[in-house]
């Protein structure tokens, strides 16, 4: 593998730094290859340049430097008779696929980048920037923008297939009966979880129109008579009852720390004393050490003034809220499963 200017592995410190400060390059070239569609033209049999110009309607001069990039990003190669395929790299930005990250990439390239451009006035007061740079808090903006509520909801999805199913795979259902999944989007973890393990029911809790859209989730995985949806507001109340989990994924890093004990107590109120909190979050290395939770955790910042949690600040945010902290689940990936008991 070479670095950005073609040179073999461990380039000197300004030319590391420079494919640092340069990264939005990166963001960007991916995501107008997502939005154009590239991969899965290329896939369906369309590699030469001037066909994919035609179909894209892109200036041809234009995207054949875009694709001679993407190829350094080792993202497609190109055959030896000038037709492009896609690497396993690039097969990931195809829509559809199993491990498809494409719907991560509208996101970042779109809402993500523009609120990033005002990260600065996150790090000065503290707060998100979200509201600057779109001019509204998210699920507000989300509400108002249904092509960008696809969008988030979409790349929750990319990331509940590719990510968090590993997570919620160290977690042992075998004496579970019922599964709530609080915030749980359109359905794609609670469908995985109740598709792999057929002795499960499961209760899908959003807002209403998030678990509106829960229907062909739930029937492509063939889980539907084996799941309530439920729509409501968990600042409310109004989490359903009985369940013996109570999954929460990536919904507390979403939120403050005043706000995630409100959420969680109304958990609290809902879960019967036998039950479990299953929580699938990244959790931050209390040491020094490289690792993604920690650029994650500055998304968070600036995007809904939410965080990323140390195993010790997740203890305590369940302290407050009633619960105990049992234990965090080994994880393959870089979420793991938090559990918690009433
Ligand atoms: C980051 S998404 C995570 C979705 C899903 N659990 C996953 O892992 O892909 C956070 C979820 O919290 C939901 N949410 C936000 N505010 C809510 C509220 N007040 N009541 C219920 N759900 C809410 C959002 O609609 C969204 O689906």
């Amino acid at each position: 593998m070479t670095d950005l200017q073609g040179q073999p592995h461990s380039p000197p410190p300004p030319a590391r730094v420079m494919q640092m400060i340069c990264g939005y390059w990166v963001t960007q070239s991916i995501h107008v290859a997502a939005e154009l569609r590239i991969p899965d033209l290329i896939a369906a049999g369309t590699g030469k340049l001037d066909d994919l110009a035609t179909v894209t309607g892109a200036h041809p001069g234009a995207l054949a430097r875009l694709l001679r990039a993407l190829e350094s990003l080792e993202l497609l190669a190109r055959q030896s008779d000038g037709r492009y395929q896609l690497t396993p790299l690039g097969e990931c930005l195809r829509e559809g696929v199993p491990n498809s990250m494409r719907n991560l990439a509208l996101l970042a390239g779109e809402e993500h980048y523009r609120i990033w451009a005002h990260l600065d006035h996150s790090v000065r007061t503290g707060e998100p920037a979200l509201e600057r740079a779109l001019g509204a808090p998210l699920w507000a903006y989300l509400e108002t923008h249904p092509e960008a509520a696809v969008r988030f909801n979409n790349a929750m999805s990319d990331l509940a297939r590719n990510v968090h199913l590993a997570a919620v795979a160290a977690y042992d259902f075998s004496t579970v009966k019922k599964v709530v999944d609080v915030g749980g989007g359109t359905g794609s973890l609670l469908a995985h979880v109740l598709a792999t393990h057929d002795h499960l029911t499961g209760v899908l809790f959003d807002l209403p129109r998030v678990v509106a859209k829960a229907g062909p989730v739930l029937e492509q995985a063939g889980v539907q008579d084996r799941c309530e949806v439920v729509g409501g507001d968990f600042f409310a109340g109004g989490v359903p009852t009985d369940g013996d989990v109570y999954l929460m994924s990536l919904v507390l890093h979403d939120f403050d720390d005043e706000q995630s004990v409100r959420i969680l107590k109304s958990v609290r109120e809902a879960i019967p004393d036998h039950g479990k909190l299953v929580i699938l979050e990244q959790v931050v290395p209390a040491d020094g050490k490289p690792h993604i939770s920690k650029l994650v955790d500055v998304n968070m910042l600036v995007v809904s003034g939410g965080r990323e949690r140390t195993e010790a600040e997740f203890a305590q945010l369940l302290n407050s809220a009633g619960f105990r902290f049992e234990s965090t689940l080994p994880s393959p990936t870089t979420i793991n499963a938090i559990v918690g008991t009433p």
